[in-house]
């Protein structure tokens, strides 16, 4: 039997006291708070707010926001850290947290006016108030710049009219950045952002989507209708919406990333347990080499996705000053975890056989909540022409 030294499935790089204080305090609230209500969750579909609201108190929705604006006032490690530990007890709340921190906090505190992280930022950063991004339309997923949603500048306001989709927490969010066209002429340079108040008329939640996983985390369409969105709610300038987007994203795709790790080792570690435990044929069955070495695969892909974030993490940190590109680093971790999420959990079941295609266990949720890791925030086919891309310099 292997010694459990050699089975801590836990982050294997030497941790700061820091890192290490954050990841325990993550894995606690994980454990005891998010993993025991999961499954009621996922099979009701409500958006689990209470816990929301606690993450909101420990800080995990604002982690990398500075304590000035209402956040944590910690690193990119500290937030992937508590992202895999969240993660790994639920990928629902995984995908709030993830799109709270990355795709609201970081896009305003980068890019917004002092004003705007005043009155937007701290309430989001601190959990109060729920902060969802939106660039998808329901004829514009992949190809983000043909949008056709669009605002028109009169007077102090801009008019935004149009539909976008798939917008993770749409039905729920407080605030949303939002990007739209100011001038269709220009293509992604006629491209805006703003901040939506989504208590405000002219603001409708759409249709909510009925989805594989990640079922307690609401997604929805959202609808203008002659909106009037103030100017000082622009983020950025005109034009600039998306790059802004790209910008963010690549904040986000470090998210989904350590979303996707906690997943995989979710997977993992209840399929080294089973296989200890489990006998057919008059042994363990983790002593039959088809399941022993699948063990072995999952475990390596495991640690190389871990690799891959926590250089994109320190990618971002040694960024934050200059503002130079993480792009790279962002899509190689989300491209890797990703497939090393659906890897381990389509393992995993095939491990549990009968038990993994129940819903007795959590193991069918893991491979339903795993997909959509290779789909949003950049399908895996995006990841790989913005690496090729970049590596080409085509
Ligand atoms: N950082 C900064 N600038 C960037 C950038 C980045 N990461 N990526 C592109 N840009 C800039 C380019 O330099 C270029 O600038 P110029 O205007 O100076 O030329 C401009 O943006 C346009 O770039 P491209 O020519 O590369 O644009 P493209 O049309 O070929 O598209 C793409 C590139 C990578 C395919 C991009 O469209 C993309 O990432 N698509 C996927 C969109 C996506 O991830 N959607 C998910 C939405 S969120 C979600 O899933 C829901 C949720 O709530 C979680």
């Amino acid at each position: 039997m292997p010694s459990t030294e050699a089975t801590n499935t836990g982050p294997s790089l030497e941790l700061s006291p820091e890192h290490e204080m954050i990841v325990q305090a993550a894995r606690d609230f994980a454990q005891n708070e998010i993993a025991p209500i999961a499954p009621e969750f996922d099979e009701s579909g409500d958006f689990p707010l209470e816990t929301i609201r606690k993450m909101g108190e420990m800080g995990f929705m604002g982690i990398q926001v500075s304590e000035e604006y209402g956040g944590a006032g910690m690193d990119t490690m500290a937030y992937v850290l508590a992202l895999e530990q969240i993660s790994k007890a639920d990928a629902s709340h995984g995908t709030i947290m993830s799109v709270n921190n990355s795709l609201f906090c970081y896009g305003i505190e980068r890019f917004g006016t002092e004003e705007q992280k005043q009155k937007y930022l701290k309430e989001v950063a601190s959990g109060q108030a729920i902060g969802a991004y939106s660039l998808t339309e329901p004829m514009s997923g992949s190809d983000a710049a043909t949008m056709v949603s669009k605002a028109e500048r009169k007077g102090d306001v801009y008019v935004i009219n149009g539909r976008k989709s798939w917008v993770t927490s749409g039905p729920v969010a407080d605030y949303i950045v939002m990007i739209t066209m100011t001038a269709p002429e220009k293509g992604h340079r006629g491209t805006t952002a703003f901040i939506i108040d989504t208590d405000q008329s002219g603001f409708q939640v759409g249709k909510k989507e009925p989805k594989l996983g990640i079922r307690a985390s609401a997604t929805s369409e959202i609808h203008f209708e002659d909106y009037e969105c103030p100017v000082a709610n622009r983020l950025g300038e005109e034009g600039e919406g998306f790059k802004i987007a790209m910008v963010v994203l690549d904040a986000g795709r470090i998210g989904i990333a350590a979303q996707a790790l906690g997943i995989a080792v979710a997977a993992y570690e209840d399929s080294l347990q089973y296989a200890r435990e489990r006998e057919a044929f008059g042994k363990k069955i983790g002593q039959f080499q088809g399941i022993a070495f699948r063990l072995a695969d999952m475990k390596t892909r495991i640690e190389a996705s871990r690799l891959l974030i926590y250089q994109a993490a320190l990618a971002k940190e040694k960024a934050a000053e200059t503002h130079a590109r993480f792009t790279l680093e962002a899509s190689m971790a989300k491209l890797f975890a990703s497939e090393t999420a659906m890897f381990c959990a389509h393992a995993a079941v095939q491990i549990h056989a009968g038990l993994g295609y129940s819903k007795e266990l959590p193991v069918e949720r893991y491979f339903r909540d795993a997909k959509i890791t290779e789909i949003y925030e950049g399908t895996s086919e995006i990841q790989r022409l913005v690496i090729s891309r970049l590596e080409l310099g085509l």
